[in-house]
């Protein structure tokens, strides 16, 4: 593990909204809706048995215990996260946080709503940069090196770390336009004016980007014969699709996704499982989600986090629910509270 590294955004604003939207995170995937992760959107979402927002009562004083989150796997891990404190203004979200992700897998993550996992979540890919208030210290580390450090291109590094909300959050364009967003803008395709003009567009390179993305993401039968509709035109279902295709288009080695099927029917939901399942062989998936038996079908590995940020139990998905350390875990993944 590197030397552990504290980043303070800037810190002069103590406002809890996000800032605005700021040219360094043109992957398409990461502009994420003012009000992404706010617990409102979320609780409103969830299912029946977990839709009491706000209940944390009836957890116990049960003291963590730190082999509770040890996690043994074979590989280096993917994404390393040590010790990860994050504050808004005086209010302590994250706490102590160490957790190793594997490669190519998926990871849950669960919990209570405000207990933090959304923040988690953009502390991967340096989302929390954006939150005037906040205040990240810690270290992450992707293969190895370390995110947290004077000098990271935050541009490369939302590319490599793509993000995916609950919201599917398409742009006003179309559908080719949506997918070849990203990819321009990295100058991985070239296709801007001055490139038509001296002759070095390459629409052939494009067209085959947005099949290739849009086929990753189950989407494109659906629709390769209107590509330059208006992606707003699609269900949310195709719209979330799209969301995950163009994240995809700019070649991402983890993708985040930040409870991607909870506004969405029990059949686009099922889709996007299978789909989060293929792409668990090529990428490195952390996903959020307060669907205990999503979790459960879809997850190689969970972390479930409780009231107070802390991380109480990590480990190999069928153990965590089949036998957990904690007995607040097992209350929580019973439905006892949460
Ligand atoms: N931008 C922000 N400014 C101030 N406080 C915030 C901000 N975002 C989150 N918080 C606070 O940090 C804590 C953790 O919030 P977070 O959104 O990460 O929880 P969550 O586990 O994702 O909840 P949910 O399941 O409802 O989405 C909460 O107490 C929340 O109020
Ligand atoms: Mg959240």
């Amino acid at each position: 593990m590197t030397e552990t590294t504290t980043t303070s955004t800037s810190r002069t604003d103590s406002s809890t909204e996000e800032s605005p939207r700021t040219d360094d995170d043109v992957s398409a995937s990461a502009s994420a809706p003012a009000s992404a992760s706010t617990s409102a959107s979320a609780s409103a979402s969830t299912s029946a048995s977990d839709s009491a927002s706000t209940t944390t009562t009836g957890e116990s004083e049960e003291r963590v215990r730190e082999a509770w989150s040890d996690y043994e796997f074979d590989g280096a891990p993917k994404l390393s996260v040590e010790d990860l404190d994050v504050f808004y203004g005086d209010d302590h979200a994250l706490e102590g946080v160490s957790i190793d992700v594997p490669e190519d897998s998926v990871t849950a993550l669960v919990g209570p709503s405000g207990c933090g996992k959304s923040t988690f979540l953009r502390c991967l890919n340096r989302m929390n940069d954006r939150i005037n208030s906040a205040r990240v210290e810690g270290s992450v580390e992707i293969d190895g090196e370390e995110i947290y450090q004077d000098g990271v291109n935050l541009v490369e590094l939302r590319k490599r770390v793509g993000m995916v909300f609950q919201a599917p959050n398409p742009f006003p364009k179309s559908i080719r336009d949506n997918i070849a967003y990203g990819p321009r803008k990295h100058g991985d395709i070239d296709d801007g004016l001055l490139d038509r003009l001296l002759g070095r567009a390459d629409p052939d390179k494009e067209d085959e980007l947005v099949e290739r993305s849009l086929r990753q993401a189950a989407l494109w039968d659906e629709v390769s014969d209107r590509l330059d509709d208006n992606a707003l035109g699609l269900s949310g279902g195709q719209q979330q699709r799209l969301c995950i295709a163009r994240c995809l288009a700019v070649d991402p080695e983890v993708i985040l996704m930040d409870e991607p099927a909870s506004a969405l029917d029990p059949i686009a939901t099922a889709k996007i499982e299978d789909l989060i399942d293929d792409l668990s062989e090529d990428y490195t998936v952390v996903i959020v989600t307060h669907n205990m038996q999503q979790a459960a079908r879809i997850s190689d590995q969970t972390a479930v986090f409780l009231t107070g940020g802390e991380l109480v139990e990590y480990g190999e998905t069928d153990r965590i629910f089949e036998n957990p350390n904690s007995q607040r875990v097992e209350d929580y993944i019973t439905g006892k509270f949460g």
